[in-house]
C-alpha cells in the first residue's frame, strides 16, 4: 500500500511519471504466503446481510510473506472440469482431473413477484442482483500480492487489469428498491508489478470512487441518496411516493451545503454520478465513466480517485486552438455551462466514450433532459499528440444534435474514423412521462430504434435511420467505414458499417431491478427472448432517403459485452469476442441474475460476408441470423471433435459452479526479429471469475466466509487454454466494464494537483461527531491516522458542546434529520 500511496504522492510533489513508475515498478519483491489463513481474516459476514453493511473493514497489512507458486502447464477446461483450489500443489495434473462433477450452483432464489409498492419479507424475496457474488463487499484490499498458477504472459508486466461494477454502501436495507446499475463504483484491479528478479507479481487491490454521493452519505443510512432506477422503471411508483423520494434526495443534498459545519468541498454534493460503470484511458489519465455525470479521473496504480474531467485542460486555456464556436458556449468551461444545476444535468456523459486509435481523440456524447437532449464532445489529445489530426479537426464541447423529442436513455454509441453513430432506443427518460401516466424511466415498442449517423466534427448533418423493429442495443463492438480502413477524411464514405449487442426486448432493465417486466416490453408472441452480435449498414450514397441496407444478426448465440483487439478499432475488425451463458440470455429473466459461463469468439468478418450474400439472394431477412446454431450446440462439435479449425464461433466453456465477468482483449506484442506478421486473434481474454459451487452456500447462495475470486488469463487465439490463474485474496462481485492500463499509460499519467485527491478522511462520516460505527473510523485509522472525532460518552459530548456550540449543535440537528429520513 505503501508503494501505491508514493506514487501518487511522488506525482504530487513533481517527480516525473516516468520516474515515479519506474522506481514503484521495481521495488523488491514481496510475497504473499496465508492466503489459506487471509480468508479468515477477511470473512465476509455475508451470512447476515445486516451485518455486511454496517461496517467497511480494512484488511489488515500485517501479512506473512512467501515465495510464490509458479505451475508452468495451464489446466485445460473440459466439461464439468472441476479446477481445484490454488493451493501449495504443483503439480499440473491435479488441476483437471477428471471425476465426479461438483455441485451445480445453488438453486434460485424467487423474485419480488408484483409490481407494486407492497413491502414484501425479505427473508421471502431476495434481491437476484443483491445476494450471492453479486452482493457487495465490505472491505477495502490494499495492494496485495497474490498466489498464481500458469504463465503471465509477458505482455503483462507492469500493466494494471481494472474493472469497474456497483457496490452499494448503504445496503442494510435489503428490501428497498434497488437495481444492479444504482450502486457506488468500486474498483477491483490486478497490478502485474515487475520484479529485480525478472519476474512478474500480481498484486490485487480495490477501492470505493469517492464520489461526492459516496463521501456524503451518512454512515446510518440505511437507503442510498438517490431514488432507484427500479422506481423510475416501476409502473406502479405513484406521482406522491415518487415526490417523497425527490424530496428526500433534495433534503439530503442540501444538507451537505450548509455552511460553518466544516464540511470541506468533496462533501457537497455537486454531482450526482456513481462513477459504477466504466474505466478507459484518454492522454494520460485513467477515468471512470457513468452517464450519470461526467468521468472520474482516478490514479494508477493506487486507485486513489482525483475528481471529475469536465473537459477542461488547463494547458489549453490561452491557446489558439480550432474550436467549434457555432454551439455559442464557451469551449473554456467544458461539458456544461450554464447556471450550476443545468451545467450539472448538462454534463452527463457516456460511459462508453471512443478513443480513434489513430488520432487519439475522445469522443463522448451527452444526454440532457432539456431540448435538444442530446449533444456530442471531441476532445483532442495534448497538442504534443496532435500529428496524426486531420487538417479539418475541431475541439467540440457539447454540440447539440437534434431529432429527439425527449431525453432518452441512452448506454452505447458508435464510431468510425469520420462519422457517429448515435442510438436512439424507445427507452424513454423523461419526467413528463408522469403526465403521461407512465413511468419516467419508459420503454414503448411501438416507437421505432433509430440510428443517428453524422460527420465527427458536424452534428448539424445528422442523418435519421430507422431499424424494422423496436429494440435495446446497450453495446457497441466496433463500427467502421465502407472501405474497411481507415476512410480518407477528405473522400466521404458510401455507408458506416456497426456490430452491437441487440435485444429484442427491454426486460433486462427491470430484471436488474428484481421486477417482472409488464408484457409490453416483452419480445413479439412466439419469439423467444434474444441478445445477438448484430450487423447494420447504413446507407449514405444516397442523400435523399436514409436506408438500412443491411441489419442482421451473426448468431443466434446469446452474446453481450463485447471486446475487440482495439488496434483494430473503427476499421474493420474480423474478431469480436464476447460473453454468453448455456441456459437463457442475458434478460436474466425466471428469478435469476444473468450470469456468464461462456466465452465465445466470433469471426465477424467472415459471417458479415456469408450473411450479405445471404442477403442479397433473399435468404437472409431482417431479424433473422447468419449462424442458427446455439451454445450447447457449438459445445458438442467442439467436445466430440467436429468443429472445424476455422470455425466461425468458439466458446471457451467455463467449467461448472463457475461464472465469468467481462472480458478484456490483450494483444500480444510483436517481436522485433519475429519474420511473422502480426494476427489480429493473436493474444490473451482476461477477466475475473468465480466458483459459485464453493463459494456460496449450497441451499441459500450466500456467500460463504472466506469465499474469493480468481483473475484467469485465457488464450484467445484457440479459446481453449487458462494460461495464467491469479489467486486474489478476497471476493469481486460480478461487476461491469474493466480495462487494462497498460505500463507505458501508467508511467505517462499527468500529475495532478494534490487537492484533487479524495479520502476517506473528507468523509462527512469522519467529520461527525456523533459517528460510532466502524465504516469510516476503521478507513481512517488503517490510512494511519486516529479517528479522534467520538465521544465516548453523555459528559464528552456535552463537554465539546460547551466548547463548541455552533457547530455541535448543527451537527445534532442535521444528523437527527437524516436520521429521519435517510
Ligand atoms: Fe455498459
Amino acid at each position: 500500500m505503501d508503494s501505491v500511496v508514493d506514487v501518487v504522492m511522488s506525482l504530487r510533489c513533481g517527480q516525473s511519471a516516468e520516474e515515479t513508475a519506474r522506481s514503484i515498478l521495481q521495488r523488491p519483491s514481496v510475497f504473499v504466503d496465508g492466503l489459506d489463513k487471509a480468508p479468515a481474516e477477511m470473512a465476509e459476514a455475508s451470512h447476515s446481510r445486516r451485518q455486511r453493511a454496517a461496517s467497511l473493514r480494512r484488511l489488515s497489512s500485517n501479512q506473512h510473506y512467501a515465495p510464490t507458486i509458479s505451475i508452468p502447464s495451464p489446466p485445460t477446461p473440459a466439461e464439468d472440469c472441476a479446477y481445484p483450489p490454488l493451493s501449495s500443489a504443483t503439480s499440473s495434473e491435479k488441476k483437471c482431473e477428471a471425476g465426479p462433477s461438483r455441485p451445480s450452483a445453488p438453486a434460485v432464489v424467487p423474485r419480488r413477484p408484483v409490481l407494486s409498492r407492497r413491502r414484501t419479507s425479505k427473508k421471502e424475496y431476495v434481491h437476484p442482483y443483491l445476494s450471492g457474488n453479486f452482493a457487495p463487499v465490505t472491505t477495502e484490499c490494499p495492494l496485495t500480492d497474490c498466489l498464481f498458477e500458469g504463465t503471465i504472459p509477458d505482455e503483462f508486466a507492469g500493466s494494471q487489469y481494472v474493472r469497474n461494477g456497483g457496490n452499494p454502501l448503504a445496503n442494510s436495507d435489503l428490501d428497498r428498491d434497488a437495481h444492479w446499475f444504482d450502486a457506488d463504483g468500486m474498483l477491483a484491479g490486478v497490478l502485474f508489478r515487475r520484479t529485480p528478479q525478472g519476474t512478474i507479481q500480481p498484486c490485487f487491490l480495490n477501492r470505493f470512487i469517492l464520489t461526492d454521493l459516496l463521501l456524503s452519505t451518512p454512515e446510518h443510512s440505511r437507503l442510498p441518496y438517490l431514488p432507484s432506477i427500479a422506481t423510475l422503471v416501476n409502473p406502479h411508483t405513484s406521482i406522491f411516493w415518487l415526490l417523497c423520494e425527490i424530496v428526500r434526495t433534495f433534503v439530503l443534498a442540501m444538507l451537505t451545503w450548509l455552511p460553518g459545519l466544516g464540511l470541506d468541498a468533496h462533501q457537497k454534493l455537486k454531482r450526482i454520478s456513481v462513477a459504477n460503470t466504466s474505466v478507459f484511458w484518454h492522454d494520460g489519465k485513467a477515468m471512470a465513466g457513468c452517464e450519470s455525470g461526467p468521468p472520474m479521473r482516478i490514479m494508477l496504480p493506487g486507485l486513489e480517485t482525483a475528481g471529475w474531467y469536465t473537459g477542461e485542460e488547463e494547458e489549453d486555456k490561452g491557446v489558439d486552438e480550432k474550436v467549434d464556436k457555432s454551439s455559442g458556449r464557451d469551449q473554456s468551461k467544458g461539458f456544461g455551462g450554464g447556471p450550476p444545476i443545468v451545467s450539472m444535468l448538462r454534463e452527463f456523459t457516456t460511459a462508453h466514450p471512443k478513443i480513434d486509435p489513430r488520432t487519439q481523440e475522445l469522443l463522448l456524447y451527452h444526454m440532457c433532459f432539456e431540448s435538444p437532449y442530446l449533444r456530442i464532445s471531441v476532445i483532442p489529445p495534448s497538442r504534443s499528440k496532435r500529428s496524426h489530426l486531420p487538417t479539418h479537426a475541431k475541439t467540440i464541447k457539447g454540440k447539440p444534435v437534434r431529432g429527439l423529442k425527449q431525453p432518452k436513455m441512452m448506454h452505447d454509441f458508435g464510431a468510425t474514423s469520420t462519422q457517429t453513430v448515435i442510438i436512439d432506443v424507445p427507452l424513454s427518460l423523461d419526467m413528463l412521462n408522469l403526465v403521461r401516466g407512465k413511468p419516467i424511466l419508459h420503454y414503448d415498442p411501438s416507437q421505432p430504434t433509430r440510428f443517428g449517423v453524422l460527420p465527427r466534427y458536424e452534428p448539424e448533418q445528422v442523418r435519421w435511420f430507422e431499424s424494422a423493429e423496436a429494440c435495446c442495443v446497450y453495446h457497441t463492438a466496433n463500427s467502421w467505414d465502407d472501405d474497411g480502413k481507415f476512410a480518407s477524411s477528405e473522400t466521404p464514405t458510401r455507408g458506416v458499417n456497426m456490430l452491437g449487442c441487440r435485444l429484442n426486448s427491454a426486460t433486462l432493465v427491470y430484471s436488474a431491478g428484481n421486477l417482472l417486466p409488464p408484457s409490453h416490453v416483452l419480445p413479439p408472441p412466439n419469439c423467444p427472448e434474444k441478445c445477438q452480435l448484430y450487423y447494420w449498414r447504413f446507407d449514405l450514397e444516397n442523400a435523399d432517403t436514409n436506408t438500412i441496407s443491411h441489419e442482421f444478426a451473426l448468431s443466434d448465440v446469446p452474446f453481450e459485452f463485447p471486446t475487440i483487439n482495439e488496434d483494430y478499432s473503427m476499421q474493420q475488425a474480423r474478431y469480436v469476442y464476447g460473453t454468453s451463458m448455456r441456459d437463457g440470455t442475458f434478460d436474466a429473466g425466471l428469478g435469476k441474475a444473468a450470469k456468464i459461463d461462456a466465452l465465445v469468439k466470433v469471426d465477424a468478418e467472415t459471417l458479415i460476408r456469408k450473411g450479405k450474400a445471404m442477403w442479397s439472394q433473399g435468404k437472409l431477412k431482417a431479424g433473422e441470423s447468419v449462424d442458427t446454431r446455439t451454445v450447447e450446440e457449438v459445445l458438442s462439435a467442439q467436445r466430440d471433435g467436429s468443429a472445424a479449425e476455422d470455425d466461425a464461433i468458439k466458446i471457451f466453456e467455463m467449467p461448472r459452479g463457475w461464472y465469468a465477468q467481462e472480458t478484456t482483449f490483450v494483444p500480444r506484442q510483436r517481436r522485433r526479429e519475429s519474420s511473422e506478421p502480426q494476427q489480429e486473434d493473436d493474444g490473451w481474454l482476461v477477466c475475473y471469475v468465480f466458483d459459485e459451487a464453493t463459494g456460496l452456500h449450497p441451499s441459500t447462495g450466500e456467500v460463504l466466509p472466506g469465499a474469493s475470486s480468481e483473475l484467469w488469463i485465457v488464450d484467445a487465439k484457440h479459446m481453449t487454454q487458462v494460461v495464467c490463474r491469479v489467486k486474489l485474496p478476497q471476493r469481486v462481485p460480478y461487476g461491469l466494464h474493466g480495462t487494462l492500463f497498460t505500463e507505458e499509460q501508467i508511467a505517462s499519467q499527468k500529475p495532478i494537483d494534490p487537492s484533487q485527491v479524495r479520502s476517506w478522511a473528507s468523509s462527512i462520516n469522519l467529520a461527525d461527531p456523533f459517528s460510532s460505527s466502524a465504516l469510516g473510523s476503521s478507513v481512517y485509522s488503517a490510512s494511519g491516522k486516529a479517528a479522534t472525532s467520538k465521544f465516548k460518552d453523555g459528559k464528552e459530548t456535552y463537554a465539546a458542546f460547551v466548547r463548541d456550540p455552533i457547530r455541535i449543535g448543527a451537527w445534532w440537528i442535521k444528523r437527527n434529520i437524516e436520521l429521519l429520513i435517510a
